[in-house]
């Protein structure tokens, strides 16, 4: 995919302004002649912590942003639990066109975009990602532990480091995840300030908790295995 007239393509994009161009007009797979509007991915450009859902819906396909639907709503009211505005923090996804009927990315539609987000994140460099939902997850830590077992965990992946989180559509839908998400907040605050105070927080060797995967990360809490590619990685009135 070329740009017309710049001569560059998608990889050598500088800014995200840059790699949101090239998209703009993007058919690599089938949801680009189902959309209504591409959704990006929305927020600051060098954001500390990034998150990241499975696809549009409904309403993000609509308004061309992330997260504006009801879950959305909620995310904006985790955030505010723990003193972010969804401007201090970028939100993307997984697919950046809306799956039809709000289903799952298919394997081809994934294979197709997530190349794209691991471009955003190389560009926005964020030192924690928060994956939203299973879907999310799977395909960041590239694993198949499920998000039960791995939420409000810490997982490396090179300089990065890693927290799944329930998704908030899925949190709405059933109480004692709501609450369970509530309290993933307020550790990611934890984490968020302990890196800001150098240290870094402590990656979590991840072999307890994932129902017999492979390690994410060795024992030492250095990543196991082969270099991860950049970023390799209504109910509301809650509070
Ligand atoms: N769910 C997602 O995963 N992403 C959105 O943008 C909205 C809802």
């Amino acid at each position: 995919m070329q740009e017309g007239g710049s001569g560059l393509s998608w990889q050598e994009a500088r800014s995200l302004e840059e790699l949101e161009r090239f998209l703009k007009g993007c058919l690599r797979c089938g949801l680009g002649r189902g959309r209504t509007n591409l959704v990006f991915g929305t927020g600051d450009p060098f954001a500390r912590v990034m998150f990241v859902g499975e696809g549009p819906g409904f309403y993000e396909d609509k308004q061309g942003e992330p997260f504006v639907g009801q879950a959305g709503q909620f995310l904006d009211q985790l955030l505010a639990s723990i003193g972010l505005r969804r401007e201090q923090v970028y939100i993307a996804n997984c697919v950046k066109c809306r799956p039809p009927g709000n289903r799952d990315p298919l394997p081809e539609e994934l294979e197709a975009c997530t190349p794209f987000l691991f471009k955003q994140v190389e560009l926005i460099a964020p030192r924690i990602i928060c994956t939203l939902g299973n879907f999310a997850t799977r395909t960041l830590l590239q694993t198949t532990a499920g998000i039960t077992a791995l939420h409000g965990r810490r997982f490396r992946r090179g300089d990065r480091v890693f927290v799944p989180l329930f998704h908030p559509a899925a949190a709405l839908h059933k109480p004692p995840l709501k609450s369970i998400l509530i309290e993933d907040f307020q550790l990611l605050r934890g984490y968020l300030e302990e890196d800001l105070g150098g240290g870094g927080g402590e990656a979590e060797a991840s072999s307890s908790g994932c129902g017999g995967q492979e390690p994410l990360f060795s024992e030492s809490g250095v990543e196991a295995g082969e270099e991860a590619a950049p970023g390799e990685a209504r109910q509301l009135g809650l509070f």
